[in-house]
């Protein structure tokens, strides 16, 4: 007997009706109506109703088997499709239309009973669905989420091959790449107390494609970052990596432009405007306080710093103070019209603690009574200059709430104030649902290209150390004069708030290559010890290049409409880096420890 199908559980339709057909699939649900057994039989495709029958000619003995057919059992069956009776029909299953007749049925497997119901409704704990992700995949929102994801990588295959982009490979077991975050390492049995680490982008190889004159690479690159959690980082993900040999922005852009709009229209049938939106970093920073701002809703940011130059306020004073690298902070607010009597003390000291955890030292309030009276804890400092210019500035209207934060250091200012920003906009209902309205597609441009670190006394490149200064900045950069003002050919993409891409035009010459080292403190030593294969191949003919990346995860949550990347994964990690169904990571035997030379002097106990 070879208990293949003639059709899917989701293809019956009307036309169907008097066919014998074959399905195979899994037990959805049984009810059992006392002489007649109902099954919904479920594959990837869909679900289809089985009836058992036993006045139907040559049922009987089907009919006798469907009593011992349980939950997620795997079986065979053999029937005839007929249409379901008036009133009966199913208009939200495209199948719901028919139903078929069991004449035949084998079960193929018999399963345990599942430790939640396979159902999209159902609310099982994440815990337990992770441990027993085979069964959750089951679920139809996993599946179309990963069928979305399939579709996405095809399309994008499709693309960049009619653009003349090559897939090529790049390996797993290499060296250290900088891009910020830990590696995970891997150590060699054959060369002991050595070590590979796990890529976190095929950045250097990509470049080195560049050099062997691939001329246009891509790659659906796994990489491996080992940085703290969250909804939307993964310890191991996949990124869309794109390099290209002599191409500038302008002629880059509307490739990447188009393969976007190309997976919006195909998949979610939407048209996108290209080309899209382009915002200094420094504008997005001002208006939104993020590099990748939600362009969505207003809110936006204002600068207070010049009404309170002269501020007895002393939170304001020392915000404005220049600090010894000659740099200041300042003051900024957010406006939020009409809804202050929307806001208790206690949403206040909450938004407080959450401006807090970004780093502000506080979080100023005013509200404008109905008579139009400043209040605020702050208001006994404010000159009436001060008052009348802040009411001028912000077209402030009684009912308005103003919030505020003021430090020494502008990027906590940004940090803080952009995510009150977000949490206000998301407690007004400002800011659109996963899956909902038009996608804001916006390039973040001109990043800075180096950032300072008070702690270490020392530069790190924002994005990595391969990023090209602008031309403009060239000779500040050889140099080393103006180093906070210096900008990238940086590009990011953005799409509603969400960072989903990064890229830029990189270095191609070996002595800016090794200026750039020496900014970020590596000595030349430790440049050749990391990066001086590199270094080296700079010097046999390096076109101009750049390229990208973009997060697979973060695209395809966004275009599946869901929130957390796990979603989109199918086997993905928890926020402590494991993974609850294969319990790893998890302890090797001390026999592999010792061929690997390694001795352990730590372990954690497991929760
Ligand atoms: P970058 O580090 O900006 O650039 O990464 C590119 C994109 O990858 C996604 N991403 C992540 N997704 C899930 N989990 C993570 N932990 C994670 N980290 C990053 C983001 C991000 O925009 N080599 C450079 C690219 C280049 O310069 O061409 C790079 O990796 O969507
Ligand atoms: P204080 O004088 O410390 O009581 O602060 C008066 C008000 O200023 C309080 O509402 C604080 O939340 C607020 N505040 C303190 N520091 C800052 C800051 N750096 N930025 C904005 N508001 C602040």
């Amino acid at each position: 007997m070879r208990y293949i199908r003639s059709h899917t559980c989701g293809e019956l339709r009307d036309q169907d009706i008097g066919r014998e057909v074959t399905l195979c699939g899994w037990v959805a649900k049984r009810r059992d109506f006392g002489g007649l057994v109902f099954v919904d039989l479920r594959d990837r495709y869909g679900l289809t109703q089985v009836v058992f029958d036993p006045a139907e000619k040559d049922s009987a003995p089907s009919y006798k088997k469907a009593g011992d057919l349980r939950s997620e059992y795997v079986v065979w069956c053999k029937g005839r499709v007929r249409a379901r009776p008036e009133g009966m029909r199913n208009s939200k299953l495209p199948s719901g239309g028919v139903e078929v007749v069991a004449l035949d049925l084998a079960i193929l497997s018999e399963a345990k009973t599942p430790p939640f119901a396979i159902d999209d409704e159902v609310d099982a704990a994440e815990t337990l669905r992770l441990k027993y992700r085979y069964l959750d995949l089951r679920r139809p929102t996993l599946q179309r989420n990963l069928m979305i994801r399939h579709k996405m990588l095809s399309i994008v295959r499709n693309h960049l091959d009619s653009e003349q982009f090559i897939e090529v490979e790049t390996p797993i077991l290499y060296k250290s790449t900088p891009e910020g975050a830990r590696d995970f390492i891997v150590p060699s049995r054959l060369n002991p107390g050595t070590f590979y680490a796990l890529p976190q982008s095929p950045q250097t190889l990509k470049q080195l494609l560049m050099i062997g004159g691939m001329d246009r690479y891509y790659q659906i690159a796994r990489c491996f970052r080992d940085e703290d959690l969250r909804a939307d980082r993964q310890p191991e993900f996949s990124q869309i990596d794109i390099e290209t040999s002599f191409l500038d922005e302008e002629a880059f852009f509307p490739i990447l432009e188009s393969m976007i709009a190309k997976l919006w229209k195909e998949i979610l049938g939407q048209d996108v405007k290209t080309p899209f939106l382009r915002m200094p970093h420094a504008e997005a920073m001002q208006r939104f306080g993020s590099d990748k701002p939600d362009v969505r809703f207003g809110l936006e940011l204002q600068d207070l710093s010049v009404i309170f130059s002269d501020s007895q306020f002393q939170v304001f004073k020392g915000a404005l103070a220049v600090n010894s690298r000659g740099l200041r902070g300042s003051i900024r607010a957010v406006v939020v019209p009409g809804q202050a009597e929307k806001f208790s003390r206690k949403d206040l000291d909450g938004l407080q603690a959450h401006a807090a955890s970004y780093g502000a030292k506080g979080l100023l309030w005013m509200k404008i009574q109905p008579t139009g009276e400043l209040q605020s804890p702050a208001a006994k400092f404010f000159s009436e200059t001060e008052k009348a210019a802040l009411f001028q500035k912000l077209a402030l209207k009684p009912g308005d709430l103003v919030l505020v934060v003021a430090d020494a250091k502008n990027k906590t200012v940004f940090d803080s104030l952009g995510a009150i920003r977000l949490a206000v906009g998301g407690q007004l209902g400002m800011i659109p649902k996963p899956g909902e309205g038009q996608p804001a597609f916006l390039w973040v441009m001109n990043f800075p290209l180096l950032e300072f670190d008070d702690k270490e006394q020392r530069y790190y490149a924002c994005h990595h150390p391969f990023t090209s200064p602008r031309p403009e900045f060239f000779e500040d950069f050889v140099r080393g004069t103006n180093l906070d003002r210096i900008e990238a050919s940086a590009y990011d993409l953005v799409l509603n708030g969400v960072e989903i891409g990064g890229g830029s035009l990189r270095i191609y010459r070996q002595d800016v290559q090794q200026a750039m080292f020496k900014l970020l403190g590596l000595t030349p030593e430790e440049a050749k010890a990391k990066f001086g294969f590199f270094l080296e191949a700079l010097q046999y003919g390096t076109p101009p290049h750049g390229g990208i990346a973009f997060g697979i995860e973060r695209l395809s949550a966004l275009l599946c409409g869901v929130g957390p990347i796990r979603d989109v994964m199918a086997f993905p990690k928890t926020q402590k880096g494991s993974c609850l169904m294969s319990e790893s990571p998890s302890e090797v035997s001390p026999e592999q420890l010792a061929e690997l030379a390694i001795s352990v002097t730590k372990t954690i106990s497991r929760d």
